[in-house]
């Protein structure tokens, strides 16, 4: 097998969510809202938040483990990780390092993050996919995980309505079947945006202090409104490009994943690729905006549900802070057992 001409495909995925459910009537009691404003808005109903000592890398890890029993895979067969993240456990090590630990993956194997907020996965998978084609590694585990809850301003209705944690898996294989798994890709990012979605303090610029907690200046802040259009004109733009690149019309695309962030988001986005809403699997009245959990979740759901058949092309979109944005094209493959 030449690993520079081979095809990576995604041979097994895994999820992990929280048990404790947080309702759009919860938030009422917290925040001045409610929960036809935020179904309207959001077409969110409840999302997970997680336990104080659940952490990012306890939920990335508990993904991976049904990431790697569904594949029928022990730890010791991964050669690389890879964790997309925008709230780690620690700001060093990273969260990745932390994973690897708590999973039991050789001691020897890289294991990094990658910081590419609502489009880590994205990132992730072609950081992974490049790895990879290189010849030096085999299986790469790529794991989105986020804990949004420790980050939310929750006196910020505009925000902390709109997001929740969780985490998804997927091993990435090398095979020598031609034409499968990721045919192509486009990442980007703009970062004279940055400020549409960020937070102030709590880095090394600004660290935090008594003053900076009070103010709640670590915590994500957006624009909403400047964030869901160009959400919508990046998105689309972003299926565009990869669709041309691949020789590929939208309707050839059996199932488009496209980061959970609003209900109005995806509609706008299948409308602009003339492309009906049915085959926009979501799972955002569950589980809000996971960052970059967001796809995985909704592509292990596919998937285990049996939406996702071998040979489907299924089309991986997302955008987010930065700004980033990035889209896959994959061909389903399920190997012959
Ligand atoms: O994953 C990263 C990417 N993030 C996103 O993609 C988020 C993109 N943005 C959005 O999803 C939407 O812009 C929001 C859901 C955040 C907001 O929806 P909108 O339709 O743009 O609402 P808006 O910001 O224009 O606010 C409309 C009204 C305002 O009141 P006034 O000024 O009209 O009196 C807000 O103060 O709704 C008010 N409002 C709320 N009311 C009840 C804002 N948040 C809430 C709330 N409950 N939680």
């Amino acid at each position: 097998m030449n690993p520079a001409q081979s095809s990576v495909f995604i041979r097994s995925l895994g999820v992990h969510t929280p048990e404790r459910k947080l309702t759009n009537d919860d938030l009422s009691k917290i925040v001045d809202t409610n929960d036809e404003w935020i179904k309207t808005r959001s077409g969110i109903a409840e999302r997970r938040i997680a336990g104080p000592n659940e952490n990012p890398s306890d939920m990335g890890a508990k993904a991976a483990a049904q990431a790697l029993k569904n594949a029928g895979l022990n730890p010791e067969d991964i050669d690389l990780l890879i964790v997309a993240t925008m709230t780690p456990d620690v700001p060093f090590p990273s969260t990745a390092c932390i994973l690897q630990a708590k999973l039991g993956l050789r001691r020897d194997i890289p294991a990094f993050d990658v910081s590419a907020a609502c489009s880590g996965f994205i990132f992730a998978l072609q950081v992974g996919t490049d790895m990879l084609r290189s010849g030096n590694y085999r299986r790469a585990l790529v794991v989105g995980t986020e804990k949004l809850s420790g980050v939310l301003d929750w006196q910020d209705r505009t925000t902390c309505v709109l997001f929740g944690d969780g985490a998804g898996a997927a091993i990435l294989e090398l095979t020598d079947t031609p034409n499968v798994g990721i045919l192509g890709n486009m990442l980007g990012s703009d970062g004279t945006n940055a400020e549409l979605i960020h937070s102030v303090a709590g880095g090394s610029a600004k660290p935090s202090t008594p003053e900076t907690i009070q103010n709640r200046e670590h915590c994500l802040r957006m624009n909403g409104k400047e964030v869901f259009k160009l959400a919508v004109r990046v998105m689309s733009e972003s299926c565009q490009r990869v669709l041309n690149k691949c020789g590929v019309t939208s309707d050839q695309v059996a199932w488009f994943i496209p980061h959970q962030a609003n209900a109005r988001i995806l509609e706008a986005v299948a409308g602009q690729l003339n492309v009906g809403l049915e085959r926009f699997p979501s799972n955002l009245d569950r589980f809000g905006n996971t960052s970059a959990a967001s796809i995985p979740l909704a592509l292990e759901e596919a998937w285990r549900e049996g939406k996702i058949k071998h040979g489907d092309l299924v089309l991986l979109v997302a955008f987010g802070s930065g700004l980033t944005w990035g889209a896959t094209l994959l061909r389903w493959h399920e190997p012959k057992k």
